[in-house]
Parts: structure tokens; C-alpha cells; sequence
């Protein structure tokens, strides 16, 4: 998961990502230059919010198991995010297929999870990636996405329906009507960290 920087942006198939009728304003622009200081507070913030949420996780299903983790996760992933943002950074996960609606990705978001999901399928090595979009407002941001992968203990709560644990199903039943973040086996994508960042 901590693969090393390197701004991917010649593996984005932009063209092709773009769908019909999808804004210009929402794709990445690869003529933008990217400076290392903005480059670096979004991998700061991207680090500071997976390793959070990564120790929250380990140390809730120690704790009491995917039954007591999941409710703590429910009740506290969205404000654990949250607080990682700073005046001008705003930080979130967003999912392959989400669990929460908040953790949808837009379609920049998209584009980069689009090249995620091809480079794993075709074994590439899956680096961080980073781009300028400019936005409905006609202002710009940075926009760094860090790939989530699944892992074995990700199962209890992202795995075959059939082999989550009935506490487990009910929080998820309650708390997630929608949810579709289940039926992953390990090594899938799951999704991204989603790191926006003001851009001059
Ligand atoms: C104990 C249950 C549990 C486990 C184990 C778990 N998750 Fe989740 N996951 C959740 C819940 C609950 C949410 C919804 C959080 C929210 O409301 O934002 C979620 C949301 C997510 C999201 C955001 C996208 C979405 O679907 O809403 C990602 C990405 C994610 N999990 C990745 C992982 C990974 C990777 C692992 C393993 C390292 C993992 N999860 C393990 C319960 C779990």
C-alpha cells in the first residue's frame, strides 16, 4: 500500500475515461505542473488518515472483534476523516462500491481508480497518482489518490456475504441500507484515499 510517488499521469486513459456528456472541468488537466511542496502536504495528509484509520481498525477488532469494530466504524470514520482536512486540504475515502454514499467518488476520482484497477489487473505496480482539475467553480485543485487494496482482515466486513458474521450483517442492514462494499476477495481494489488540495 505505501508505494512510492511517481505522478502517473501518462497511465491515465483520459480520453477514454471520459464519458459522454461528463464535464471538461472534471478531468484531469496533464499540462499542469505540480509543485513538491502541495505534492508533498497531500501525501502528509493521505499518510497522517491511513495510518489512522489502519490503527483504529487493528485495535478495535482486537479489542471485540469485526462485531464491536464495525459499529465503532460506523460511528467514527467519517469524523476520523474529516479531521485530517486543513484550511485549504480536504481529505476522504472513496470506494470501487461504496458502503456510504459520502465515500462515492466524483469523476476525477473515478479516473484515477480506473487506472488503479487496470494497472493490478494487468500486475503493474500501483503508485500513487496526482493531477489538476479544474473545478465547476472555474477554480483549480491538486488531486492526490492513494489506492486501497484488500487485505485478509479487510473479509470480515468487505467479504462474501455469506461468511459475515451475523452481528456484523445487521449493523450493516441498519446503518447501510445501500451498502455494496461486500464480495471483495483479497488483493481487489477497494477503493482510494482521496487527498484535494487548493491549487494556484
Ligand atoms: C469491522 C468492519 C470493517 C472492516 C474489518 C473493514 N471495514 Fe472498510 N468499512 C467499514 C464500514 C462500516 C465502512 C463505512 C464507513 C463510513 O461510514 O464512511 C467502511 C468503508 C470503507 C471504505 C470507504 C468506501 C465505502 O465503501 O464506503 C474503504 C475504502 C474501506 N472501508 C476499506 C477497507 C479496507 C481496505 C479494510 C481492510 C484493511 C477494511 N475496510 C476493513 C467496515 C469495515
Amino acid at each position: 500500500m505505501r508505494s512510492p510517488l511517481i505522478v502517473a499521469l501518462a497511465s491515465l486513459a483520459l480520453g477514454a475515461c471520459q464519458p459522454a456528456g461528463e464535464k471538461a472541468s472534471d478531468v484531469p488537466d496533464r499540462a499542469v505542473a505540480i509543485d513538491s511542496g502541495s505534492l508533498a502536504m497531500a501525501k502528509d495528509a493521505a499518510n497522517a488518515l491511513g495510518g489512522d484509520l489502519v490503527q483504529m481498525l487493528t485495535s478495535e477488532l482486537e479489542r471485540g472483534g469485526p462485531a464491536a469494530a464495525i459499529a465503532v466504524c460506523a460511528d467514527s470514520a467519517q469524523v476520523r476523516s474529516n479531521r485530517h482536512g486543513t484550511p485549504g486540504v480536504a481529505i476522504r475515502r472513496v470506494g470501487t462500491r461504496v458502503r456510504n454514499p459520502l465515500n462515492a467518488p466524483d469523476a476525477a476520482d473515478q479516473v484515477a481508480l480506473d487506472a488503479f484497477a487496470a494497472a493490478i489487473a494487468g500486475n503493474r505496480p500501483l503508485p500513487d497518482t496526482a493531477f489538476v482539475v479544474t473545478t465547476a467553480q472555474g477554480t483549480r485543485e491538486l488531486r492526490y489518490l492513494r489506492a486501497i487494496r484488500v487485505q485478509e482482515m479487510c473479509l470480515a466486513c468487505h467479504g462474501n456475504p455469506d461468511s459475515i458474521a451475523p452481528a456484523v450483517r445487521s449493523v450493516l442492514v441498519s446503518r447501510y441500507p445501500e451498502d455494496q462494499a461486500t464480495g471483495y476477495s483479497v488483493g481487489q481494489l477497494r477503493g482510494a484515499i482521496s487527498v484535494r488540495i487548493n491549487f494556484p
